[in-house]
């Protein structure tokens, strides 16, 4: 299993997840700000994939000055499109989305960029009160490319998006928590510890009824709201069947903490 875990430019712990369910993976290119280049995408995604059987909640994370600065400047300067067309960024980033259990990203300092895009693609943001966040594509010549025009817009409006997509200036996380861009601020140094008591609770939880939530929510994003709806009342009957649901509401009325199979 170790052997799974041993990437380049990230850091998979996984020493609370027999405890409390809980991995943490930690963006690791320092130099860079934690540029996300392809094959750090790559190696979260397969990250990721090594531990869905496991039905962890994760908790994604940077450094005090970085949670990622955006693509990798460096990597992009001399691509044509063609290039970005046969990456499999497009893919990575589809991948990373649907993975089933929810994702946290603790954020602290730059998060600007395809590392805002990031943040936004996790199920919920904490940010540290010295994150800065933004897109700042504009300053160098282009465009968001993985959700920075989409995401952002349907998490704060069109209003608030354009500005901070049209001028590239940053905003710091109170800002980012007015705009209800992220969940909660906390002082920097507890950013990371605040995220996995949140995951320890998530992970208390029937696996199987965060996952049909997860999807419920994401739906809000994707389709209509009849669409969601219908989706959402499909995925409360379906927690009939589940023992999970049997089980939780049998502990609440004998008043004791339920114990999830996740079935
Ligand atoms: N890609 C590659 N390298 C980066 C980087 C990035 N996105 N961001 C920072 N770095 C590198 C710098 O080049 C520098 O390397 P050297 O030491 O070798 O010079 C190192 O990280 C430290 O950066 P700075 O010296 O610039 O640090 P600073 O504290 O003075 O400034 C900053 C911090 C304001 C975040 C500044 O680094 C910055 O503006 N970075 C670029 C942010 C950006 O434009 N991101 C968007 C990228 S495009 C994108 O993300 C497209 C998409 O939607 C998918």
């Amino acid at each position: 299993m170790n052997s799974h875990f041993d990437f380049e430019n990230i850091l998979v712990d996984t020493k609370d997840l027999s405890q409390s369910g809980v991995v943490t993976i930690t963006l690791n290119r320092p130099k860079v700000l934690n540029a996300l280049d392809t094959h750090t995408l790559r190696e979260i995604v397969a990250a990721l994939s090594g531990i869905k059987e496991l039905s962890p909640i994760v908790v994604l994370t940077g450094n005090d000055k970085a949670f990622a600065a955006g693509a990798d400047i460096k990597q992009m300067l001399a691509a044509k499109p063609s290039d970005q067309i046969n990456d499999d960024r497009e893919k990575l980033w589809t991948e990373f989305c649907s993975f089933p259990f929810p994702i946290i990203a603790a954020v602290n300092g730059f998060c600007l960029g395809g590392g805002h895009e990031l943040a936004m693609a996790c199920d919920l943001i904490i940010a540290g009160d010295n994150a800065k966040f933004g897109q700042p594509e504009i300053n160098i010549g282009t465009t968001p490319g993985a959700g920075g025009t989409q995401r952002f817009t349907r998490t704060v409006g069109k209003a608030k998006a354009s500005y901070y997509a049209l001028t590239g200036e940053m905003f710091d996380a109170f800002a980012a928590e007015k705009m209800g861009l992220v969940a909660k601020v906390v002082p920097y140094r507890t950013t990371v510890v605040e995220a996995k008591e949140c995951a320890k609770k998530m992970a208390q939880k029937s696996p199987m009824a965060l996952r049909l939530i997860k999807e419920g929510i994401n739906a809000a994003f994707n389709t209509t709201l009849n669409e969601g709806l219908k989706l959402e009342r499909r995925n409360f009957y379906l927690t009939f069947s589940m023992d999970d649901q049997k089980e939780g509401m049998q502990a609440f009325l004998e008043k004791r903490p339920p114990q999830y199979t996740g079935q």
